[in-house]
């Protein structure tokens, strides 16, 4: 089986995992994508600058995703000091990455201003392109209000935008933006709700180049980073999870390829938690049901979000349906037993072992042997297959190697 996948494909689907928020997606990176691309074509910037400029535009706030006071900052028009952080952990979290690394330098920067001022020290010219059109594109996006009709908007956008002309950004991309911003139709295109997927389709252009399944393991590692730092107690869960789901693919006999394919789904399977704000992931109380429902929302959105990717009807499955369980009580789908693939059931089983082997807000990791008889008891009650189970705790040997595998990962994790 070939596995190729579009970059543009994938970018902007993982894009709208940045988009996450409790009330449901925001818009925030896909239009601050738009508007910097139509900076990029009046400049005429050149078309490998354009696809750097549109994916890291698409990417740009993924240092603040995991901490939702922030991500709350980041709504301010005007910057303060510490708006650099995330811009620096976004830097961070892709420049060693062989297919994201380079958007590294551009991430790094979006926020530095013309004048200087910045923490980088860097000034005018020498702060790159792509991150000068992003922090206006960026500026532009966050003064925009869904409530006000965007005619009666646009002159006090544009000129908050101009006041900063010269001291937060490139005077030549802000005349550049007054001279398009006549057109009716690129506010229309701002506001309209559905022109996202259009948006998405122009950006094929830049999707002739493919990601091979190694590629897509490296970048899912980047997710899981982010993913896993929402909360304390989840460290280095969805690696955990990847790992004990290779282990138990290879013992049902998946192929070299498979097993790569579910190391994805396990290290994307908690994607849609970043919609969950840190303190419910953290909380040491019983929750509430209003705040077990936002939790309960989280295996939807993975699976909204990865069914977007051509190529990945399969991983979308096995990531999403963690929490189905065999006796059709599982959420979100509810799904009937006969509809588990083995390979969410493996994912599953797998969340199910390293959740149980963490640390939690409320509790002590547990002891294997607790692990099992727990574990033991679900399948019996029909939640997680029995099978896989039996797999897992056949050979006390390769077990007891796999948990030091993932004891080095996860120290500290959270059951969610
Ligand atoms: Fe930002
Ligand atoms: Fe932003
Ligand atoms: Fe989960």
């Amino acid at each position: 089986m070939l596995f190729t996948i579009h970059p543009s494909n994938l970018v902007s689907a993982l894009s709208t995992a940045l988009e996450l928020s409790t009330d449901g997606l925001s818009k925030h990176h896909w239009r601050t994508a738009l508007i910097a691309g139509r900076i990029a074509e009046h400049i005429g910037l050149k078309e490998g600058q354009q696809q750097i400029l549109v994916y890291a535009a698409l990417l740009h706030d993924i240092g603040a995703v995991s901490n939702w006071s922030e991500r709350k900052k980041l709504q301010e028009f005007k910057v303060t000091d510490d708006v650099y952080r995330h811009a620096e952990a976004g830097y961070e979290l892709v420049k060693n990455s062989q297919q994201l690394g380079i958007l590294a330098e551009t991430i790094r920067h979006h926020h530095d201003k013309w004048d200087g001022s910045s923490p980088s020290g860097l000034a005018g010219k020498d702060i790159p392109i792509t991150s000068r059109i992003i922090n206006l594109a960026d500026r532009l996006e966050i003064l925009l209000k869904d409530k006000v009709y965007i005619f009666e908007q646009r002159p006090a956008m544009l000129s908050a935008i101009r006041e900063l002309s010269g001291s937060s950004f490139d005077p030549e991309l802000v005349r550049a933006l007054h001279e398009f911003a006549r057109q009716e139709s690129f506010w229309l295109d701002l506001t309209n709700p559905n022109y996202y997927q259009n948006f998405f389709r122009q950006i094929d252009i830049y999707g002739r180049m493919v990601f091979n399944i190694d590629d897509v393991v490296n970048i899912a590692e980047v997710f899981a980073t982010i993913i896993d730092r929402t909360s304390r107690f989840t460290g280095m869960h969805s690696r955990g999870v990847a790992q004990v789901s290779a282990f138990l693919a290879q013992a049902r006999g998946y192929s070299r390829e498979e097993i790569k394919l579910i190391k994805i789904a396990g290290l994307f399977h908690d994607l849609g938690k970043l919609a969950i704000p840190n303190e419910l992931l953290e909380s040491p109380n019983k929750l509430t049901d209003k705040e077990f429902s936002i939790i309960k929302q989280h295996p939807y959105y993975t699976y909204r979000i990865l069914e977007q990717i051509d190529g990945f009807s399969l991983i979308a499955e096995w990531a999403a349906f963690h929490h189905e369980t065999l006796d059709g009580a599982g959420y979100p789908f509810r799904m009937p037993e006969s509809s588990l693939r083995l390979g969410s059931r493996i994912v599953s089983v797998a969340d199910v072992f390293v959740a149980l082997s963490e640390n939690r807000p409320y509790r002590q990791p547990l002891a294997v042997c607790e692990v099992e008889r727990i574990m033991r008891g679900m399948a019996d009650n029909r939640k997680i297959d029995s099978r896989v189970v039996a797999d897992l705790f056949s050979d006390s040997g390769s077990l007891s190697n796999l948990c030091e595998q993932v004891a080095q990962m996860s120290w500290t994790t959270g059951e969610i």
